[in-house]
């Protein structure tokens, strides 16, 4: 697709060109015709010149000289003539100009190129005829043997007592005509030549100015500032983009905004549910036993009376060790200390192997090429999201196997937790209001570290959560 610079010069050119041939074949023609026509008033003027020239000169001369033969009497008008002729011809000297005799039936006198004597009969098809006739001027485009060449000029009639007693003419070479023409087309076309030039740089003049108007605007979009003077300085149009720019920003602000407090929303919800979870936690676990012991002190403390010490003693101890079991299981599920101190396979071993007996479901841990400690944070992200999959697998699979398959590539980390169970349609599941927070919340620590984060699963065909982070 072309620039509309590019597009605005294409059609000037396209104009240009048409202009010219529009100027040559219509314009010049009608001129060519022009100029021919003024030819024709030119030689007419010459023709009637020469009549009232030749005035009291031609038949009348021959009256008293009857017995001379046809040639004498031409070669006697010729010499009576001919200074007259000269004369013409020498305030015309492109035009051809001559007088026929009608009695004689013959040229009797022309110029610029006349023998005395030369005999010229008039030919049988001669116009001249059409003019004894019409007795009236006619126009002709002929080849001239005389000249040489095609000439336009004019038969005059010669009237004298109402008889038309010869025609004078007077005609132009066609190749002079065009000299006439090709002068005038000359000046014409330099001009047009001008204008058209004038045109195509003022166009590209324009189109710099509107380029560089385009520049300042694209700059002003880019940070989004445009002051008032210069709102209206830009083209209506422009402004119409300018504020479609401006709305599209301000919708992504506000949808960021939106994204934002949706973020915090389910970070709050999440730790208000966890909150809840550990105070159930703790008052339904630790809370119970600790309210036990304190039950059992109280007995203890009868008990000294009835000397059954040593049993209520044993009872206590089996109530803290309880007590000590639980904050460990609270505890390691908050964060385990292997993680720390053996490093993330063996975390996530002892978590399938606490699974396994929880949940009854057998885990498939495979571990490909791993023999190195990741960063802390990485190693966590790790572990909870395979905690997160595994729980996930638990509650919604019903099934009783899972996969774990962790990689250490040449680059990056793949990590992919799977089961063969119920399965579940991921774009309902991605649409739904009600979404749960483990998924989102895998997906976002994957995030954190650049890394891609994938969930295949279709109803009746398992499911597959697969993470690859670079390194
Ligand atoms: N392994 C799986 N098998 C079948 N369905 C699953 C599996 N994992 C996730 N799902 C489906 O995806 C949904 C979203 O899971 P997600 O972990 O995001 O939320 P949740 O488990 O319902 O809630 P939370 O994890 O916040 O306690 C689940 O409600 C469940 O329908
Ligand atoms: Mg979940």
């Amino acid at each position: 697709m072309l620039s509309i610079k590019r597009r605005i010069h294409l059609l000037v050119i396209i104009i240009i060109s048409f202009t010219i041939i529009g100027m040559f074949s219509f314009h010049f023609f009608d001129y060519w015709n022009v100029i021919v026509e003024n030819e024709y008033k030119k030689t007419k003027s010459i023709a009637i010149l020469l009549d009232t020239q030749l005035e009291g000169t031609y038949e009348d001369l021959l009256a008293d000289t009857s017995t001379l033969n046809k040639r004498e009497k031409v070669r006697l008008l010729n010499k009576k003539l001919q200074p007259v002729i000269n004369n013409v011809t020498k305030s015309f000297p492109e035009y051809g100009s001559g007088y026929y005799s009608k009695k004689l039936q013959s040229i009797v006198a022309f110029g610029p190129n006349f023998e005395a004597g030369e005999l010229l009969d008039i030919q049988a098809n001669s116009p001249a005829r059409i003019v004894y006739k019409t007795k009236k001027s006619y126009q002709f485009k002929a080849y001239s043997q005389t000249r040489n060449s095609q000439v336009v000029g004019i038969y005059h009639p010669v009237i004298r007592h109402g008889e038309v007693i010869g025609v004078t003419w007077a005609n132009i070479a066609l190749t002079d005509v065009f000299e006439l023409f090709w002068v005038q087309v000359k000046k014409r076309l330099i001009l047009v030549i001008f204008i058209l030039l004038i045109a195509y740089f003022g166009t590209i003049y324009i189109t710099r100015q509107y380029e560089k108007g385009l520049s300042i605007f694209r700059n002003r979009v880019h940070k989004l500032d445009i002051s008032e003077e210069e709102k209206r300085v830009f083209s209506p149009e422009l402004m119409a983009v300018y504020n479609e720019v401006v709305k599209a920003k301000e919708m992504v602000v506000d949808n960021e905004r939106k994204y934002q407090r949706d973020i915090t929303e389910k970070i709050l919800r999440a730790q208000e549910q966890e909150r809840k979870r550990l105070s159930r936690e703790l008052h339904d676990g630790v809370g119970q036993l600790l309210y036990s012991i304190l039950v059992t002190l109280k007995l203890v403390e009868n008990a000294k009376k009835e000397c059954r010490i040593e049993e209520q003693i044993n009872v206590i101890e089996g109530l803290t060790n309880s007590s000590i079991e639980e904050i460990k299981r609270i505890a390691l599920h908050l964060r385990p200390s292997s993680l720390d101190d053996l490093g993330l396979i063996s975390s996530i071993r002892s978590l399938v192997e606490r699974y396994e007996n929880t949940f009854q479901i057998k885990v498939d841990f495979k571990i490909v090429n791993f023999s190195r400690r990741l960063e802390p944070e990485l190693e966590t992200t790790l572990y909870r999201i395979c905690q997160e999959g595994l729980t996930n697998i638990a509650k919604y699979a019903e099934t009783n196997k899972a996969f774990i398959t962790i990689e250490l590539a040449k680059d990056e980390i793949q990590l992919e937790i799977a089961d063969r169970g119920k399965g579940f349609n991921t774009i309902e599941a991605a649409s739904g209001e009600n979404n749960g927070l483990g998924l989102y919340g895998m997906k976002e620590r994957t995030k954190l570290f650049n890394g891609i984060f994938r969930v295949r699963s279709k109803p009746g065909e398992g499911t597959a959560i697969s993470v690859r982070i670079p390194i």
